[in-house]
């Protein structure tokens, strides 16, 4: 981190701030924005999405998760750097796309409102009581355009190979970035994980690949920081599979380029293009993004 270093572990150790994106699929955001702010909460607005706010003033923990407005699915409690994904994806409502590691659902449901429920989302994950947890919010945020499948994603390369326009690997991880809201994550923190889940983020990435059609967009995103998990994962894509890493222009967002090495290794240069959200330059939980564009065969 260099000079960066003392910012960046200092605010690791700060609470984050909760943020929530209103459902324009369920609302008037403009009318749930007022009744929030009626209630005494201060909404910032996040940039880099049209419908998501950081929320102050809170009155007691876990307020928003018991409120009218969330039960009723007018709002998704959702991390403001986690909304950057979609955002970065430029989805159009006519797309096919795939979710291919989906639970509990905030990209999904972030997607549809983005479709504006038309087109199709196929949102799968491996794991069935997180699966629930999908349904139950598809459900709560009034969501009607998307699949729901339970099956390893590392499958769909070959099940339906060239089938989605975009596809979206939010994939599992060792969430080092989350430790603003939990330390759970350095809690969990084993050296051996890292080796095994780049092997499982290579597998969903490559069957995300074979999923995806000529000149379609893959989305890899993770909430880590670790390099063996973000750009070693990209950088074996780049070099075994035909396509190229796009810029991302992201509102407001002050990004930080991809490491192009770490601990020896090398990974491909196209990496310096992917992007790192570290939280003392946004106030926000780490995360990492890569917008990959495959090429004609
Ligand atoms: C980071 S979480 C996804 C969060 C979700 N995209 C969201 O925004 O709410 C990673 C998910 O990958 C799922 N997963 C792990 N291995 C998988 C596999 N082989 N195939 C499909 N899903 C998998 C886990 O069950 C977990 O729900």
């Amino acid at each position: 981190m260099g000079e960066e270093a003392e910012a960046f572990m200092g605010t690791l150790f700060r609470p984050i701030k909760p943020s929530i994106r209103i459902n324009s699929l369920k609302c008037d955001p403009t009318e749930v924005r007022r009744r929030l702010e009626e209630k005494g909460l201060k909404l910032t607005p996040v940039p880099w999405c049209p419908w998501g706010y950081w929320v102050e003033h809170l009155e007691e923990e876990g307020t928003l998760g018991n409120s009218l407005e969330h039960f009723l699915g007018e709002i998704y409690i959702q991390e403001a750097s986690s909304m950057v994904p979609v955002e970065a994806a430029e989805i159009t409502p006519d797309m096919r796309v795939l979710d291919i590691a989906a639970a509990p659902g905030s990209k999904t449901t972030h997607a549809a409102q983005r479709m504006e429920n038309r087109g199709v989302i196929v949102a799968n994950d491996v794991s069935i009581p997180r699966i629930r947890a999908l349904i139950y919010n598809l459900d709560r945020m009034g969501v009607i355009n998307t699949v729901v499948t339970s099956i390893d994603g590392r499958r769909f390369g070959r099940l339906l190979p060239g089938y989605f326009h975009l596809s979206l690997v939010d994939a599992p991880c060792s969430a080092e970035g989350t430790v603003r809201r939990s330390f759970r994550a350095w809690a969990n923190w084993r050296p051996k994980a890292y080796r095994k889940l780049a092997e499982i983020q290579k597998a969903l990435l490559v069957s995300a690949f074979k999923a995806t059609i000529p000149r379609g967009i893959i989305i890899y995103s993770t909430c880590t920081f670790a390099p063996e998990e973000n750009e070693g994962v990209v950088s074996y894509l780049l070099d075994h599979y035909p396509c190229h890493i796009e810029e991302l222009a992201i509102p407001g967002l002050d990004p930080s380029p991809g490491l192009s090495s770490w601990e020896g290794e090398v990974y491909n240069p196209q990496v310096r293009r992917t992007v790192r959200i570290y939280p003392h330059r946004n106030e926000v939980g780490g995360f990492f993004v890569a917008r990959i564009r495959k090429e004609e065969i």
